[in-house]
Protein backbone atom coordinates (compact mmCIF):
# COMPACT_ATOMS: atom_id res chain seq x y z
CA UNK A 1 0.00 0.00 0.00
CA UNK A 2 1.46 3.80 -0.93
CA UNK A 3 2.31 5.61 2.49
CA UNK A 4 2.28 9.43 2.51
CA UNK A 5 4.03 12.01 4.03
CA UNK A 6 1.32 13.76 5.94
CA UNK A 7 1.32 17.80 7.41
CA UNK A 8 -1.57 18.63 10.03
CA UNK A 9 -1.28 22.75 10.00
CA UNK A 10 -3.17 23.69 13.50
CA UNK A 11 -2.49 20.40 14.95
CA UNK A 12 -2.99 21.63 18.60
CA UNK A 13 -6.42 23.20 17.65
CA UNK A 14 -9.90 21.44 18.36
CA UNK A 15 -10.12 19.99 14.82
CA UNK A 16 -6.26 19.45 14.41
CA UNK A 17 -6.32 16.78 17.47
CA UNK A 18 -9.75 15.36 16.56
CA UNK A 19 -8.36 14.56 12.90
CA UNK A 20 -4.44 13.15 14.19
CA UNK A 21 -6.55 10.69 15.83
CA UNK A 22 -9.16 9.98 13.34
CA UNK A 23 -6.16 9.45 11.43
CA UNK A 24 -4.48 6.52 14.08
CA UNK A 25 -8.74 5.35 14.06
CA UNK A 26 -9.16 4.96 11.00
CA UNK A 27 -5.36 3.83 9.63
CA UNK A 28 -4.72 6.59 7.11
CA UNK A 29 -0.96 4.91 5.52
CA UNK A 30 1.32 7.97 6.77
CA UNK A 31 4.70 7.22 6.45
CA UNK A 32 5.38 10.30 8.22
CA UNK A 33 3.97 12.89 10.18
CA UNK A 34 4.42 16.65 10.38
CA UNK A 35 2.58 18.59 13.11
CA UNK A 36 2.57 21.88 12.80
CA UNK A 37 0.51 24.91 14.63
CA UNK A 38 1.83 28.70 15.26
CA UNK A 39 5.16 29.70 17.47
CA UNK A 40 3.63 30.11 20.65
CA UNK A 41 3.39 25.62 20.10
CA UNK A 42 6.68 25.13 18.75
CA UNK A 43 9.19 23.10 20.76
CA UNK A 44 6.16 20.82 22.50
CA UNK A 45 5.86 17.31 22.44
CA UNK A 46 2.46 15.85 21.24
CA UNK A 47 1.31 11.88 21.33
CA UNK A 48 -0.12 10.66 17.99
CA UNK A 49 -0.96 6.92 18.01
CA UNK A 50 1.33 6.21 21.11
CA UNK A 51 4.13 7.81 19.47
CA UNK A 52 5.61 11.05 20.47
CA UNK A 53 5.61 14.03 18.02
CA UNK A 54 7.26 17.52 18.31
CA UNK A 55 5.37 20.87 17.26
CA UNK A 56 6.70 22.72 14.57
CA UNK A 57 6.14 26.18 14.04
CA UNK A 58 5.24 26.90 10.32
CA UNK A 59 7.55 28.28 8.05
CA UNK A 60 8.84 28.36 4.55
CA UNK A 61 10.22 24.76 4.50
CA UNK A 62 7.56 23.15 6.39
CA UNK A 63 5.66 21.44 3.32
CA UNK A 64 9.23 20.10 1.56
CA UNK A 65 8.81 16.63 0.64
CA UNK A 66 4.85 16.38 1.90
CA UNK A 67 2.56 14.71 0.00
CA UNK A 68 -1.28 15.52 1.83
CA UNK A 69 -1.37 18.45 4.05
CA UNK A 70 -4.43 19.30 6.33
CA UNK A 71 -5.20 22.78 6.96
CA UNK A 72 -7.08 23.75 10.30
CA UNK A 73 -5.04 27.08 11.34
CA UNK A 74 -7.59 29.35 10.77
CA UNK A 75 -8.65 31.41 7.49
CA UNK A 76 -5.61 33.54 7.58
CA UNK A 77 -3.10 30.80 7.97
CA UNK A 78 -4.82 29.50 5.27
CA UNK A 79 -4.50 32.43 3.05
CA UNK A 80 -0.53 32.36 3.83
CA UNK A 81 0.40 28.69 3.51
CA UNK A 82 -1.90 27.13 1.12
CA UNK A 83 0.14 28.27 -1.83
CA UNK A 84 3.43 27.57 -0.54
CA UNK A 85 2.17 24.08 0.36
CA UNK A 86 0.83 23.40 -3.17
CA UNK A 87 4.08 24.62 -4.76
CA UNK A 88 6.11 21.78 -2.34
CA UNK A 89 3.87 19.37 -4.37
CA UNK A 90 1.56 18.59 -1.42
CA UNK A 91 -2.13 18.45 -1.70
CA UNK A 92 -3.88 20.75 0.57
CA UNK A 93 -7.11 20.03 2.16
CA UNK A 94 -8.45 23.25 3.95
CA UNK A 95 -10.82 22.94 6.85
CA UNK A 96 -11.07 26.53 6.66
CA UNK A 97 -13.22 28.89 5.04
CA UNK A 98 -10.47 30.73 2.31
CA UNK A 99 -11.09 29.51 -0.21
CA UNK A 100 -14.67 27.31 -0.51
CA UNK A 101 -15.83 29.59 -2.71
CA UNK A 102 -13.18 29.75 -5.25
CA UNK A 103 -14.53 28.39 -8.69
CA UNK A 104 -11.25 26.19 -8.99
CA UNK A 105 -11.55 24.73 -5.59
CA UNK A 106 -13.98 21.99 -5.53
CA UNK A 107 -15.37 21.72 -1.96
CA UNK A 108 -15.82 18.10 -1.06
CA UNK A 109 -18.57 15.86 1.03
CA UNK A 110 -17.03 12.64 -0.19
CA UNK A 111 -20.89 10.91 0.15
CA UNK A 112 -22.25 13.90 -2.25
CA UNK A 113 -20.18 15.17 -4.70
CA UNK A 114 -17.00 12.85 -4.12
CA UNK A 115 -15.92 12.80 -7.83
CA UNK A 116 -15.44 16.77 -8.14
CA UNK A 117 -12.05 16.34 -6.06
CA UNK A 118 -10.56 14.95 -9.09
CA UNK A 119 -10.63 18.71 -10.39
CA UNK A 120 -8.48 20.00 -7.81
CA UNK A 121 -5.73 22.51 -8.32
CA UNK A 122 -3.91 21.31 -5.07
CA UNK A 123 -6.19 22.70 -2.89
CA UNK A 124 -9.32 21.22 -1.69
CA UNK A 125 -11.72 22.79 0.20
CA UNK A 126 -14.10 21.09 3.27
CA UNK A 127 -17.45 22.30 4.12
CA UNK A 128 -18.48 24.75 7.24
CA UNK A 129 -19.69 22.30 9.85
CA UNK A 130 -23.00 23.18 9.47
CA UNK A 131 -23.21 23.02 5.88
CA UNK A 132 -21.78 19.18 6.06
CA UNK A 133 -24.58 18.06 8.16
CA UNK A 134 -27.63 19.91 6.19
CA UNK A 135 -26.36 18.75 3.22
CA UNK A 136 -26.02 15.06 4.59
CA UNK A 137 -29.56 15.75 5.31
CA UNK A 138 -30.99 17.41 1.80
CA UNK A 139 -29.02 15.22 -0.86
CA UNK A 140 -31.29 11.80 -0.29
CA UNK A 141 -34.16 14.08 -0.39
CA UNK A 142 -32.86 16.50 -3.21
CA UNK A 143 -32.82 13.06 -5.20
CA UNK A 144 -36.06 11.53 -3.98
CA UNK A 145 -38.60 14.43 -4.65
CA UNK A 146 -36.43 17.51 -5.80
CA UNK A 147 -35.83 20.17 -3.30
CA UNK A 148 -37.85 24.00 -4.47
CA UNK A 149 -36.90 26.06 -0.82
CA UNK A 150 -35.02 25.31 2.50
CA UNK A 151 -35.17 26.94 5.83
CA UNK A 152 -32.78 26.36 8.39
CA UNK A 153 -32.09 27.46 12.09
CA UNK A 154 -29.05 26.22 13.82
CA UNK A 155 -27.71 25.23 17.26
CA UNK A 156 -24.32 25.34 17.54
CA UNK A 157 -22.17 23.90 19.52
CA UNK A 158 -19.16 26.37 21.46
CA UNK A 159 -16.68 23.95 20.39
CA UNK A 160 -17.58 25.37 17.02
CA UNK A 161 -14.81 27.83 18.43
CA UNK A 162 -12.33 25.77 18.68
CA UNK A 163 -10.80 25.00 22.34
CA UNK A 164 -10.86 28.86 23.03
CA UNK A 165 -15.01 28.46 23.12
CA UNK A 166 -15.43 25.21 24.90
CA UNK A 167 -12.97 26.64 28.00
CA UNK A 168 -15.38 29.83 27.78
CA UNK A 169 -18.40 28.23 28.30
CA UNK A 170 -16.41 25.64 30.86
CA UNK A 171 -15.44 28.68 32.92
CA UNK A 172 -18.83 30.68 32.56
CA UNK A 173 -20.74 27.83 34.31
CA UNK A 174 -18.20 27.28 37.19
CA UNK A 175 -18.65 30.93 37.52
CA UNK A 176 -22.45 30.80 37.35
CA UNK A 177 -22.49 28.37 39.84
CA UNK A 178 -20.21 30.08 42.20
CA UNK A 179 -22.02 33.10 41.83
CA UNK A 180 -19.14 34.98 40.25
CA UNK A 181 -19.48 37.67 37.55
CA UNK A 182 -19.06 35.41 34.24
CA UNK A 183 -16.62 37.08 32.03
CA UNK A 184 -16.68 37.13 27.61
CA UNK A 185 -13.78 37.15 25.69
CA UNK A 186 -14.45 35.19 22.60
CA UNK A 187 -17.98 34.46 22.00
CA UNK A 188 -19.60 35.17 19.73
CA UNK A 189 -16.57 36.36 17.52
CA UNK A 190 -12.79 36.86 18.97
CA UNK A 191 -12.13 39.85 17.33
CA UNK A 192 -15.49 41.75 17.80
CA UNK A 193 -16.45 44.61 19.97
CA UNK A 194 -18.70 42.82 22.24
CA UNK A 195 -18.53 39.67 24.47
CA UNK A 196 -21.25 38.05 25.54
CA UNK A 197 -21.68 35.25 28.10
CA UNK A 198 -22.61 31.45 26.41
CA UNK A 199 -23.32 29.73 30.01
CA UNK A 200 -26.79 29.72 30.27
CA UNK A 201 -27.94 31.56 27.23
CA UNK A 202 -28.36 31.74 23.40
CA UNK A 203 -26.45 34.07 21.08
CA UNK A 204 -27.95 34.47 17.78
CA UNK A 205 -24.54 35.57 15.77
CA UNK A 206 -21.86 33.47 14.73
CA UNK A 207 -19.02 34.67 12.86
CA UNK A 208 -19.40 38.46 11.76
CA UNK A 209 -22.53 40.31 10.24
CA UNK A 210 -22.58 40.94 6.72
CA UNK A 211 -24.72 44.64 5.36
CA UNK A 212 -27.48 42.39 4.36
CA UNK A 213 -28.05 41.53 8.69
CA UNK A 214 -26.70 37.53 7.50
CA UNK A 215 -23.54 36.98 9.33
CA UNK A 216 -21.16 35.28 7.14
CA UNK A 217 -21.46 31.48 8.81
CA UNK A 218 -25.38 32.38 7.56
CA UNK A 219 -23.92 32.59 3.81
CA UNK A 220 -21.26 29.99 4.11
CA UNK A 221 -24.57 27.67 5.13
CA UNK A 222 -26.50 29.36 1.84
CA UNK A 223 -23.34 29.53 -0.51
CA UNK A 224 -21.67 26.53 0.26
CA UNK A 225 -24.67 24.17 0.02
CA UNK A 226 -25.61 25.79 -3.74
CA UNK A 227 -22.50 24.44 -4.56
CA UNK A 228 -22.04 21.64 -3.14
CA UNK A 229 -25.54 20.25 -4.15
CA UNK A 230 -24.77 21.92 -8.06
CA UNK A 231 -27.59 24.37 -7.47
CA UNK A 232 -26.57 27.75 -7.41
CA UNK A 233 -29.78 29.26 -7.36
CA UNK A 234 -31.47 26.55 -4.80
CA UNK A 235 -33.39 29.13 -2.65
CA UNK A 236 -32.27 28.63 1.18
CA UNK A 237 -32.21 30.59 4.16
CA UNK A 238 -30.36 30.52 7.54
CA UNK A 239 -30.23 31.77 11.58
CA UNK A 240 -26.97 30.52 12.81
CA UNK A 241 -26.90 30.29 16.94
CA UNK A 242 -24.85 29.53 19.36
CA UNK A 243 -25.88 27.53 22.19
CA UNK A 244 -24.23 25.97 25.43
CA UNK A 245 -23.59 22.75 24.23
CA UNK A 246 -20.16 21.61 24.20
CA UNK A 247 -19.82 19.57 20.85
CA UNK A 248 -22.42 18.50 18.32
CA UNK A 249 -24.27 20.97 16.27
CA UNK A 250 -28.22 21.22 15.62
CA UNK A 251 -30.53 22.23 12.99
CA UNK A 252 -33.85 22.67 11.98
CA UNK A 253 -34.54 22.20 9.00
CA UNK A 254 -37.38 22.64 6.70
CA UNK A 255 -37.68 21.75 3.47
CA UNK A 256 -39.90 22.24 0.86
CA UNK A 257 -39.91 19.73 -1.91
CA UNK A 258 -41.00 19.54 -5.56
CA UNK A 259 -42.56 16.20 -5.17
CA UNK A 260 -44.19 14.33 -2.94
CA UNK A 261 -42.24 13.06 -0.20
CA UNK A 262 -43.98 11.24 2.69
CA UNK A 263 -42.54 11.11 6.14
CA UNK A 264 -42.39 7.77 6.33
CA UNK A 265 -40.41 7.51 2.69
CA UNK A 266 -38.04 10.13 3.94
CA UNK A 267 -37.48 7.93 7.02
CA UNK A 268 -36.02 5.13 4.31
CA UNK A 269 -34.14 7.03 1.96
CA UNK A 270 -32.21 8.77 4.96
CA UNK A 271 -31.71 5.69 6.50
CA UNK A 272 -29.92 4.30 3.17
CA UNK A 273 -28.07 6.78 2.69
CA UNK A 274 -24.37 6.25 3.99
CA UNK A 275 -23.02 8.54 6.81
CA UNK A 276 -26.99 9.01 8.00
CA UNK A 277 -28.84 7.39 10.82
CA UNK A 278 -32.15 7.86 11.15
CA UNK A 279 -33.35 8.55 15.19
CA UNK A 280 -37.10 9.06 15.09
CA UNK A 281 -39.48 7.52 17.26
CA UNK A 282 -41.59 9.85 19.07
CA UNK A 283 -43.62 7.30 21.10
CA UNK A 284 -40.44 5.67 22.17
CA UNK A 285 -38.91 10.17 22.65
CA UNK A 286 -35.99 8.66 20.51
CA UNK A 287 -34.29 11.75 18.14
CA UNK A 288 -30.74 12.71 18.85
CA UNK A 289 -29.31 15.10 21.05
CA UNK A 290 -25.68 16.59 21.64
CA UNK A 291 -25.03 14.29 24.47
CA UNK A 292 -25.46 11.19 22.48
CA UNK A 293 -24.17 12.27 18.84
CA UNK A 294 -20.47 13.86 20.44
CA UNK A 295 -17.82 12.09 19.27
CA UNK A 296 -19.90 9.82 16.45
CA UNK A 297 -19.04 9.74 13.21
CA UNK A 298 -22.67 9.91 11.76
CA UNK A 299 -25.08 12.47 10.64
CA UNK A 300 -28.31 11.93 13.37
CA UNK A 301 -31.80 12.77 11.63
CA UNK A 302 -35.27 12.18 13.63
CA UNK A 303 -38.47 14.39 14.05
CA UNK A 304 -39.66 13.43 10.71
CA UNK A 305 -42.68 15.19 10.33
CA UNK A 306 -44.92 16.58 7.71
CA UNK A 307 -45.06 20.75 7.07
CA UNK A 308 -48.84 20.97 6.15
CA UNK A 309 -48.65 24.53 5.40
CA UNK A 310 -47.03 24.28 1.92
CA UNK A 311 -47.93 21.75 -0.87
CA UNK A 312 -45.18 19.23 -0.40
CA UNK A 313 -43.19 20.06 2.72
CA UNK A 314 -41.42 18.36 5.73
CA UNK A 315 -39.29 19.04 8.85
CA UNK A 316 -36.82 17.80 10.25
CA UNK A 317 -33.85 17.67 13.21
CA UNK A 318 -30.57 16.92 11.88
CA UNK A 319 -27.06 16.21 14.83
CA UNK A 320 -23.64 15.74 14.34
CA UNK A 321 -20.59 16.25 15.68
CA UNK A 322 -19.47 19.16 13.78
CA UNK A 323 -15.48 18.18 14.80
CA UNK A 324 -15.94 14.70 13.53
CA UNK A 325 -18.28 14.87 10.10
CA UNK A 326 -18.30 18.60 10.15
CA UNK A 327 -14.14 19.08 10.11
CA UNK A 328 -11.82 16.68 10.77
CA UNK A 329 -13.50 13.14 9.81
CA UNK A 330 -14.57 14.62 6.35
CA UNK A 331 -11.54 15.95 5.74
CA UNK A 332 -9.61 12.65 6.19
CA UNK A 333 -12.61 10.65 4.26
CA UNK A 334 -11.61 13.34 1.10
CA UNK A 335 -8.15 12.18 1.49
CA UNK A 336 -8.88 8.59 1.91
CA UNK A 337 -11.43 9.34 -1.45
CA UNK A 338 -8.37 11.27 -3.32
CA UNK A 339 -5.19 8.37 -2.51
CA UNK A 340 -7.65 5.38 -3.49
CA UNK A 341 -8.29 7.15 -6.92
CA UNK A 342 -4.84 7.54 -7.19
CA UNK A 343 -4.45 3.88 -6.77
N1 LIG B 1 -14.17 23.73 15.66
C1 LIG B 1 -14.99 23.34 14.71
O1 LIG B 1 -16.04 22.74 14.95
C2 LIG B 1 -14.67 23.61 13.26
C3 LIG B 1 -15.44 22.98 12.30
C4 LIG B 1 -15.17 23.21 10.95
C5 LIG B 1 -14.13 24.05 10.62
N2 LIG B 1 -13.40 24.67 11.59
C6 LIG B 1 -12.31 25.57 11.15
O2 LIG B 1 -11.07 24.93 11.46
C7 LIG B 1 -10.11 25.92 11.81
C8 LIG B 1 -9.52 25.59 13.18
O3 LIG B 1 -10.55 25.61 14.14
P1 LIG B 1 -10.40 25.05 15.62
O4 LIG B 1 -11.76 25.00 16.15
O5 LIG B 1 -9.57 23.82 15.62
O6 LIG B 1 -9.58 26.24 16.33
P2 LIG B 1 -8.65 26.22 17.62
O7 LIG B 1 -9.04 25.14 18.57
O8 LIG B 1 -8.66 27.62 18.13
O9 LIG B 1 -7.19 25.89 17.06
C9 LIG B 1 -6.49 26.80 16.22
C10 LIG B 1 -5.23 26.14 15.70
O10 LIG B 1 -4.60 27.03 14.78
C11 LIG B 1 -3.24 27.24 15.17
N3 LIG B 1 -2.82 28.59 14.80
C12 LIG B 1 -3.39 29.77 15.16
N4 LIG B 1 -2.70 30.80 14.61
C13 LIG B 1 -1.70 30.25 13.89
C14 LIG B 1 -0.64 30.80 13.10
N5 LIG B 1 -0.50 32.10 12.93
N6 LIG B 1 0.22 29.94 12.51
C15 LIG B 1 0.10 28.60 12.67
N7 LIG B 1 -0.89 28.03 13.40
C16 LIG B 1 -1.76 28.85 14.01
C17 LIG B 1 -3.25 27.05 16.67
O11 LIG B 1 -1.93 26.79 17.10
P3 LIG B 1 -1.40 27.27 18.55
O12 LIG B 1 -1.92 26.26 19.54
O13 LIG B 1 0.08 27.19 18.38
O14 LIG B 1 -1.92 28.64 18.78
C18 LIG B 1 -4.19 25.86 16.78
O15 LIG B 1 -3.49 24.67 16.45
C19 LIG B 1 -10.84 27.27 11.75
O16 LIG B 1 -10.64 27.85 10.47
C20 LIG B 1 -12.29 26.89 11.91
O17 LIG B 1 -13.18 27.82 11.33
C21 LIG B 1 -13.63 24.46 12.90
Amino acid sequence: MTQYNVAVLGATGAVGQELLSILVERKFPFASLRLLASPRSAGRKVQVGGQDYVLEAVEADAFQGIDIAFFCAGGSVSQRWAEEAVRAGALVIDNTSAFRLDTDVPLIVPEINGPEAAKHNGIIANPNCSTIIMVMALKPILDEAGIKRVVVSTYQAVSGAGFGGMEELRQQTEDYVMGRELEAQILPVASGKRHYPIAFNLIPQIDVFTEDGYTKEEWKMIRETQKILGIPDLPITATTVRVPTMRSHCESINVETERPLSPERCREILAEFPGVEVLDSPEEQLYPMPQFTSGRDEVFIGRIRRDPTVPYGLNLWAVGDQIRKGAALNAVQIAEYCTQQMG
